[in-house]
């Protein structure tokens, strides 16, 4: 497909600024070694608010291809919000990305369907892509509605959107069973999620945008899996959490997808 590839770390609550810098540097003298082509697969990585800035300087001072991105986002531009950070405030830190509705912020925080299009909303004014992570827990699996538990995800959280901002969408099929728990979706059940979630885009919007939104799949990806799951037409990259808090890990997964 025209699709370019994006491995994309989610590194939750890891690494301090002075860490996260120091990792960017290793990533990117070692993808330079490998003579990594980023026109082939895009690299981000999703540091905590405190180190974006550091993250910043240090990739507009190496020129580094590496982008980077925020991890949640408020869904108002300004105010009396306290602990919160906008969308322009992202932006303006030089952010590509930002992710929305993580099973973990939907699990610890107030985040409903409501909230995550305000935030949906939010990141595409500002310019930047979000990262949209819908997926089944165990119960619904169990059941076998995982397919339509995930594509009513997208579904609501989209709906309203004009098709343009919907062209801008990214989403992440992570089942909550698979986030850091060493099972990983075969590739053909994350094959079928990810064309499940773009034939209703594509119904919802037109093909020419079902066919332009990436599907990065999400949950225990390493670099033992990562080959076999990026085969699939579908998947176009991966959300990865415990591998993407190691150097080596992650040159390598970038290097198979
Ligand atoms: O955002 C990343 C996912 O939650 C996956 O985490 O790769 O540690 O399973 P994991």
């Amino acid at each position: 497909s025209q699709r370019i590839p994006l491995v994309a770390g989610n590194w939750k609550m890891n690494f301090d600024h002075l860490e996260a810098t120091y990792f960017v540097q290793q990533l990117a003298w070692k993808l330079r070694d490998i003579h990594f082509d980023y026109r082939h697969c895009e690299i981000a990585l999703m540091p905590s608010f405190t180190s974006l800035r550091s993250v910043q300087v240090l990739v507009e001072s190496d020129n580094l291809k590496i982008r980077y991105g925020a991890q949640a986002v408020s869904v108002t531009s300004q105010g009396a919000f306290t602990g919160d950070v906008s969308a322009d405030m992202i932006a303006h830190l030089g952010c590509s990305y930002v992710i929305v509705g993580h099973s973990e912020r939907r699990k610890y925080h107030p985040e409903d369907d409501a909230n995550i299009v305000d935030q949906v909303r939010a990141v595409l004014a500002a310019g930047m892509q979000p990262i949209l992570c819908v997926g089944e827990s165990y119960e619904e699996r169990r059941k076998g509605i995982e397919l339509d538990f995930a594509v009513g995800q997208v579904h609501d959280v989209t709906r309203d959107l004009s098709d343009e901002e919907a062209s801008r969408l990214i989403v992440a099929y992570e089942p909550v069973w698979a986030i850091g728990t060493g099972m990983v979706a075969t590739p053909q059940s994350a094959q079928d999620a990810a064309k499940a979630i773009r034939d209703d885009l594509s119904a919802t919007f037109g093909i020419h945008v079902g066919e332009a939104v990436r599907i990065l799949y999400g949950g225990s990806v390493s670099s033992k899996n990562a080959e076999e799951l990026i085969g699939e037409p579908d998947v176009d990259g991966f959300l990865i959490g415990g591998a993407a808090l190691n150097v080596d890990e992650l040159t390598r997964i970038c290097q198979l997808t």
